[in-house]
């Protein structure tokens, strides 16, 4: 990651900290890796998407129905799916240290032997604690692939001492730590290098130079037990993908919606995934949000549906605001295909951090119901009355990822420029340019000055936006340039102004986010004038 997209990240970051978008999981307890919350502001910025993408793909149209399946099922959905047995990364361990590293894509550390240790170095807890939220720690603890507690652990052990100490120190142009260690008699520089191969038979622990296991396959389900035996008759496990919900459900949809090929069932709910590397913000996390379509069409048709799906989506992006330059259609060459796909394509967006994917198009072809009829016994045809056809469907499947589209969002909206305050001086201020349908807060009301029966007046106009459905913010304290620069920041299109004039002639002050223009309406038509602005 180069310095500035380094500094965009750090800056994203603490925004989305500081103003209630994102915070770290369990924060009050340290966090844990790979778990994300959404604070008022961005819950409704997430809410919006949701209701973008089922307003366009469920209530807009007539051949695709919702669904809202359970996280918890029949284990033996995930038998069919090949889920137990197929979706895993491959996992090594080192017999000596017992440190795991994932074997296709690992971070060596070499501990070389050194009496340079730079003057700014700090003990990796303290840096922990002031970087904890920022990205290179996350990045950090991503490269170590474990937390620092672990990895001073790790380190006394190969060292034989008790008293070694993990320091680090931010690198000049890079996303990661440099690490040292002190052992109190000799220091050592612990060189992370990141490969991205596969480990080969000789490779030895990066860590301290033992031997590692054989290659394993480490399952990314978390596992759970149903009910109050914890053996292996009640094993459950939570989600990976809403996708199978919709499969299981297939025939229960078909039989109660008279719906006829083609047509779609859509689903938005929380998959989990115990990643090994969670990284990049909320972009891999462990528990996230999925919107899922799957499309059955017959046969012949399903690549003509998947052409249409994979146009469709990319445009649907294009729609939220996201610049069509950042955004990227990349299709599957053939190796990169699963086994079932006859055809992939990744949605892809520039985020600072590099290119990375947002959804996924793919022609499942009738891997998965045929995969449920033979598990379950259950009849998974469909019969054309028409044509006097039995036949199980083909899928097409755009699956996207809620917190990368909120992700990605973010990355877009942020916006740093200089505006005049009110003495017509120059002052930075940093915006989030959301399209205004997307905005967790559509208008802000404000009183000019806490007197004058102004406060009265603007609350009005507060409770009136409030009642016609949109999304509004009353802030009376403090300089009214300062009410304007938070919501600047919190992404709100209009601010409106109750001032001296409006005491005279009824009307008030808007302003334009991006613009900064202020125009003149009667306070009567507030509620007309942002609706039209965000539609
Ligand atoms: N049913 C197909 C399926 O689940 P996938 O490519 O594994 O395909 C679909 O996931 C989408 O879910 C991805 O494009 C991404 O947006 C989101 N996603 C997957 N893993 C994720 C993770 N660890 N963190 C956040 N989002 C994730």
């Amino acid at each position: 990651m180069a310095q500035n997209a380094n500094d965009l990240m750090e800056k994203l970051v603490a925004l989305c900290k500081r103003r209630g978008f994102i915070f770290q999981s369990s924060e009050i307890y340290g966090g844990i890796n790979g778990f994300w919350d959404y604070g008022p502001l961005g819950v409704e910025l997430k809410r919006n998407v949701k209701d973008v993408w089922w307003e366009d793909v469920v209530r807009r149209r007539d051949d695709i129905v919702g669904l809202d399946s359970a996280i918890i099922m029949n284990p033996k959905v995930w038998e069919a799916s090949g889920h137990v047995g197929g979706f895993n990364d491959p996992m090594v361990d080192c017999k000596q240290c017992k440190a795991r590293f994932r074997a296709d894509q690992f971070d060596r550390y070499h501990l070389l032997e050194t009496t340079e240790i730079p003057e700014c170095v700090e003990s990796v807890h303290d840096q922990w604690e002031q970087f904890k939220d920022k990205p290179q720690a996350a990045s950090f603890i991503a490269d170590s692939g474990t937390d620092p507690a672990e990895l001073q652990k790790l380190v006394r052990r190969t060292l034989g001492s008790k008293k070694a100490k993990v320091l680090t120190v931010p690198c000049a142009d890079g996303p990661a730590f440099e690490l040292f260690v002190d052992d109190g008699r000799k220091r050592y520089y612990l060189n992370p290098t990141q490969v991205e191969e596969k480990l080969t038979a000789e490779d030895l622990c990066p860590l301290c130079g033992s031997e590692l296991t054989e290659t394993r396959k480490f399952n990314l389900m978390f596992k759970t037990n149903v009910g109050a035996m914890e053996d292996s008759t009640s094993v459950a496990y939570l989600r990976p993908e809403t996708a199978q919900g919709i499969f299981a459900n297939y025939k229960n949809v078909l039989d109660t919606s008279r719906l006829k090929l083609p047509f779609g069932i859509a689903q938005i709910g929380k998959a989990f995934r115990n990643e090994i590397n969670p990284r990049n913000y909320t972009f891999r996390s462990r528990e996230f949000e999925q919107m899922e379509i799957e499309f059955f069409c017959r046969r012949e048709e399903a690549d003509k549906w998947y052409e249409y799906w994979r146009d469709a989506r990319f445009q649907w992006y294009v729609g939220l605001g996201l610049t069509s330059s950042k955004l990227r259609l990349r299709d599957h060459d053939e190796s990169e295909l699963a086994h079932y796909a006859k055809a992939c394509a990744d949605i892809e967006y520039e985020f600072p951090f590099g290119v990375s994917e947002l959804e996924g198009v793919a022609n499942r072809s009738d891997y998965d119901l045929k995969c449920h009829e033979k598990k379950s016994g259950r009849d998974m045809t469909y019969f054309d009355d028409e044509t006097k056809e039995r036949f199980v469907p083909y899928v097409i499947e755009p699956s996207g990822g809620v917190d990368r589209t909120v992700l990605a969002l973010l990355c877009e909206a942020y916006c740093e420029d200089e505006v005049p305050d009110e003495n017509g001086k120059m002052q930075k201020r940093t915006l989030m340019k959301f399209s205004p349908r997307l905005a967790p807060i559509k208008v802000a009301v404000f009183p000019l000055v806490k007197k004058e029966g102004m406060p009265e007046i603007a609350r009005k106009i507060y409770e009136d936006v409030r009642a016609s459905g949109l999304a509004c913010f009353y802030d009376e304290k403090g300089a009214v340039g300062r009410r304007y620069r938070r919501q600047d920041e919190a992404g709100t299109p209009f601010c409106v102004t109750v001032d001296g004039q409006t005491l005279a002639d009824q009307t008030v002050t808007i302003r334009d986010r991006d613009s900064l223009a202020q125009e003149r309406i009667s306070a009567e038509k507030v509620v007309q004038y942002v609706k039209e602005g965000i539609s």
